[in-house]
């Protein structure tokens, strides 16, 4: 017969007790997180990352039933950012949550006096509007809870003026500004808002390619085009952007701004010091846009 000694009923006492703080602890790291357009690249990184920390991951993309790759774990929801009633859906079935992660958009390229006012306004709809009509949807409650983490994840192309990217750069551009007008907004009731902008990252990302075969700005888009896709391929994989979304996520006090991926916090930090007209210069340089032989 074996007997317990008091000094076994100690050391057992105190790895439960440890194993229960353990457990209250990971409870209580644990959060609720939306993820929007998790079906692939930056978005799917991210839900992975975080599903692999112990998260409660809630992902969107515009159509969940056909996604034949689904991250296990992850619970999906339909969501069309240039759909109002699909935005309300998301936002009803979703219910509250602790962070979200505004991840959607889309990618356009193209002269801008060629693009129809039609696809410069689907792209805002897309990158802007509809990030901004969820945003909102979600933030009485964290504003009531006191508590809660909007990360809106943008693009370094705004702040470069990158050429043939002027919907998209602007659409960017725009939802920076917000970005940082509601952090000012929500921080007296302890809603942090962070603004992520990624440099190239290599996601696979699709870009609306719009011009003309006989366009005067054939030439100049093909080269930019050209460029972007090198720097593309060249670029870091969805996963460091992960790491910082995870980083924010962890911080106990965000900061406004994070740059992520390879050479873009360089850039960033380069361009607030330069002249406009060498930031230009270093803007075409990086982009393609050199040469006397452009049109
Ligand atoms: N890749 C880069 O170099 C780079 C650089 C800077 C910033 N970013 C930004 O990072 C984010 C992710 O980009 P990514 O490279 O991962 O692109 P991606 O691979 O094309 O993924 C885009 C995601 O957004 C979803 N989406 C697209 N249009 C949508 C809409 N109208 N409504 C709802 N969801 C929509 C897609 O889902 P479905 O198509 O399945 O619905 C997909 O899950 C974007 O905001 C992008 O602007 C990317």
């Amino acid at each position: 017969m074996r007997h317990t000694t008091s000094r076994q009923t100690d050391a057992y006492g105190g790895r439960l007790k440890a194993k229960l703080i353990d457990s209250f602890k990971k409870m209580s790291l644990k959060k609720k997180i939306l993820v929007t357009g998790v079906s692939k690249g930056i978005g799917k990184a991210i839900a992975l990352d975080l599903i692999g920390k112990g998260h409660e991951i809630l992902g969107t993309c515009r159509n969940p039933h056909t996604l034949s790759d689904k991250i296990s774990g992850v619970k999906y929801f339909a969501l069309d950012l240039k759909d109002e009633n699909s935005i309300q859906n998301c936002f009803e079935a979703v219910g509250e949550i602790d962070v979200l992660i505004n991840n959607a958009g889309e990618s356009q390229m193209g002269p801008a006096e060629e693009m129809s006012d039609k696809e410069v306004r689907d792209i805002f709809e897309t990158n802007f509007f509809g990030t901004i009509s969820l945003t909102k949807k979600f933030i009485p409650a964290m504003r009531r809870k006191k508590k809660g983490l909007i990360i809106n994840i943008s693009s370094l192309s705004g702040r470069f003026a990158v050429p043939f990217q002027s919907s998209y750069a602007s659409s960017k551009i725009a939802l920076n500004t917000w970005t940082l007008c509601i952090r000012k907004e929500l921080r007296p009731f302890h809603v942090s808002v962070s603004l992520l902008e990624p440099y190239f990252i290599k996601s696979g990302i699709k870009t609306d390619y719009i011009v003309d075969e006989r366009s005067a700005y054939k030439k100049m888009t093909d080269r930019v085009s050209e460029s972007r896709k090198a720097t593309l391929n060249k670029a870091k994989e969805p996963e460091v952007v992960a790491k910082t979304v995870a980083k924010i996520i962890e911080s106990k006090s965000p900061k406004g701004i994070y740059i992520s991926g390879g050479m873009g916090p360089f850039y960033a930090l380069l361009n607030r010091f330069l002249t406009s007209s060498r930031a230009e210069k270093m803007t075409n340089k990086v982009t393609g846009l050199t040469g006397d032989d452009l049109v």
